[in-house]
């Protein structure tokens, strides 16, 4: 059986590594990784390809950023003479990127069956890209992996056929339980001072947020107060430091003593800085999964999330973008009203085992 498995940005990378892994290990599946050079930086690829033990790309599209047509229809372009070429059983796509939609559409046009991972979510707002990338993605998929009962019940309300639908679990999970004894050696508090000091972690990149500047600044107000009461540390995403430069807030960011800006940092990194995080506050996906097994708590800076079971036992809450409502919650969370959670079902490490399975059952 032979299996093309896609990435292109940043969070595909933490769902492709244990599938990889999980290849290697059955004889009877060859797997080939197209990388799609949505993401370029790097601090926001190659890092992780080293941290995750991720093997090499055999091929690199090298697309990189453009508008969504332009870099959708390029991933299209550069991809189809690929699979032409490798002819594989299946595409296996990850998330909700433009990567995951552009490479499926070509898959599916040239016969080879689709099959992704992290199927089903919904956030039911279709002004977000990645929401319009899901309903399409799984609209073309032959096997639908779904990471938590919302993605099951959501593809059964829509009509996809059960045999199609696998509750898997969160390959995600698989990624940061592997690697939590290793970023237990990272040296990032003492880099960035936070050492024995209680920090919260930021990250801020959604466009809804980022790309309009009243949003942004009512985002800015909120964190001008918090930062005053704990310190923050705010790795910021390419796009955001972008944006932030395009609406001139840099002074207003450099006013702010207890907010530190840095790059965005690898894995490991990471990790170590949510696991000793007194709370987080994102828009990020894959963070409001990840806050919820460390159980730190999270503060979801969206109208909305596709991942609801993060909020039903997890640490997760979804507080919206009004200054007043973050600081309601942030206050509540200082006070110590925010539960420990408990881990989602199935998100126990094991899910790339699982998909595997479903895979060699389906195609092997
Ligand atoms: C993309 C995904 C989003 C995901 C995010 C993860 C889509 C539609 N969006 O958003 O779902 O949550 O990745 O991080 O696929 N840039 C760089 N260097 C890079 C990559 C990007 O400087 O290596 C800058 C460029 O200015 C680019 C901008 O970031 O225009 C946005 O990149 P893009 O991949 O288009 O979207 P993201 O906002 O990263
Ligand atoms: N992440 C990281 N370094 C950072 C910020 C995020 O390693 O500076 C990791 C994070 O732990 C998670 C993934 O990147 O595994 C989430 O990616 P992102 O927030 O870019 O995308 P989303 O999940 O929103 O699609």
């Amino acid at each position: 059986m032979k299996l093309l498995n896609i990435v292109g940005a940043r969070p595909n990378l933490m769902k492709i590594a244990p599938l990889m892994d999980e290849y290697a290990r059955r004889p009877g599946i060859e797997a080939v990784l197209v990388h799609t050079g949505q993401h370029y930086d790097e601090n926001m690829s190659d890092l992780f390809f080293r941290q995750l033990g991720i093997p090499e790309p055999q091929i690199n599209l090298e697309v990189g950023s453009a508008s969504h047509a332009v870099q959708t229809a390029e991933i299209m372009k550069s991809f189809e003479p690929v699979l032409l070429e490798q002819r594989p059983d299946a595409v296996v796509v990850v998330g909700d990127v433009n990567s995951t939609i552009g490479c499926g559409i070509v898959a599916v046009k040239l016969g080879v069956p689709l099959v992704h991972v992290e199927a089903g979510l919904r956030s039911f707002d279709r002004e977000m890209p990645e929401e319009i990338n899901r309903l399409l993605t799984d609209a073309i998929s032959e096997v639908l992996l779904c990471s938590e009962p919302s993605g099951v019940e959501n593809l059964r309300r829509e009509g996809v056929d059960e045999a199609k639908i696998h509750f898997v679990g969160n390959v995600m999970i698989d990624t940061l339980m592997r690697h939590r004894a290793a970023a237990e050696s990272s040296r990032v508090l003492e880099q960035l001072e936070l050492g024995g000091r209680g920090y919260a972690v930021l990250t801020l990149h959604r466009p809804s947020n980022v790309d309009d500047p009243d949003i942004l600044s009512g985002l800015l107000d909120a964190l001008e107060r918090i930062q005053k009461d704990l310190a923050l540390v705010f790795p910021a995403h390419p796009r955001t430091v972008a944006q932030i430069e395009r609406h001139g807030f840099g002074p207003r960011l450099e006013a702010m003593t207890e907010l530190r800006v840095v790059e965005p940092v690898g894995y490991l990194d990471f990790l170590k800085l949510l696991s000793d995080a007194r709370l987080v506050l994102t828009d990020s996906g894959g963070i409001q999964e990840e806050t919820t097994v460390l159980g730190v708590p999270c503060l979801t800076l969206r109208e909305n999330t596709e991942r609801p079971v993060t909020v039903e036992v997890g640490t997760n809450q979804i507080v919206g973008t009004d200054p007043r409502r973050i600081l309601e919650a942030y206050g509540k969370v200082r006070e110590g009203a925010a539960g420990r959670g408990e881990a989602p079902p199935l998100w126990d490490g094991q899910a790339a085992g699982r998909i595997a399975d479903v895979l060699e059952r389906v195609y092997g």
